[in-house]
């Protein structure tokens, strides 16, 4: 491959995406959000008035969807066919059916073909759940990133209850239990580790730790 790839897969709410944003910006590398993207799909789905449960009038829809993407730190704007849908994609109904759209075999092609487009032209960041393991099997860098669900769950609680919500911990850690079994128990492209994966366990670990332990491993392979 011509351009540089990093792959970063891991449960639910790992770090993956803060780090990945702060590390592209380091690296002038494209951050690709490809978790945004299933949550840009589960989002058209809604607004179109289509059940989740519905695989064959969501591949319908796919066709007349467009996202798009607006670089930044902390926040990367997003866009679906030119309305932003940033925070929409965050709301509690996308995350907790998100697992399920992201199951159809149709909405997993319609992905891979774009996020592959975007490697193809760029030094890329993608973080994920099946980066390593199919989107970009010959990634230079393979990394799975782990924390404790204890410590995702408090992760979650204090990023909502900055947002002024008022979440409650024990259901946010098995709305993140869930989700897990869900992405790793599916047909196509389960979340797994790729065996030539480096595992980075940021339990108890500063976003800056995290950032820097990732560097050293991208710039020893670079
Ligand atoms: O990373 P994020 O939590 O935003 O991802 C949302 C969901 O999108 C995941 O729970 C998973 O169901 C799906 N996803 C996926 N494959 C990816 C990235 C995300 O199936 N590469």
């Amino acid at each position: 491959t011509k351009y540089f790839q990093v792959a970063i897969d891991g449960p639910a709410s790992a770090g993956k995406s803060t780090i990945a944003k702060i590390i592209a910006k380091n690296l002038k590398y494209v951050y690709v959000d490809t978790g945004a993207m299933y949550r840009s799909i589960t989002l058209a789905a809604k607004k179109a008035g289509i059940s989740y449960e519905n695989e064959e009038q969501i591949a319908e829809l796919l066709p007349n969807i467009s996202i798009r993407f607006e670089p930044g730190v902390p926040v990367q704007r997003v866009f679906l066919n030119d309305e932003e849908i940033t925070e929409a994609i965050r709301s509690t109904d996308v995350t907790n059916n998100v697992s399920l759209v992201a199951s159809y075999a149709s909405v997993r092609e319609n992905l891979l073909k774009y996020q592959r487009q975007i490697a193809t032209d760029n030094h890329v960041i993608m973080d994920g759940r099946d980066i390593g393991t199919t989107v970009l099997p010959d990634a230079q860098v393979k990394i799975f990133l782990v924390a404790s669900v204890e410590e995702r769950a408090e992760r979650r609680y204090k990023e909502n209850t900055a947002k002024g919500m008022t979440p409650d911990f024990e259901t946010l850690k098995k709305d993140i239990e869930d989700r897990d079994y869900k992405d790793s128990h599916r047909e196509i492209s389960p979340l797994t580790q790729a065996s030539d994966a480096i595992l980075v366990d940021t339990t108890g670990l500063s976003i800056e730790e995290v950032v820097s332990k990732i560097t050293n491993i991208i710039k020893k392979n670079q």
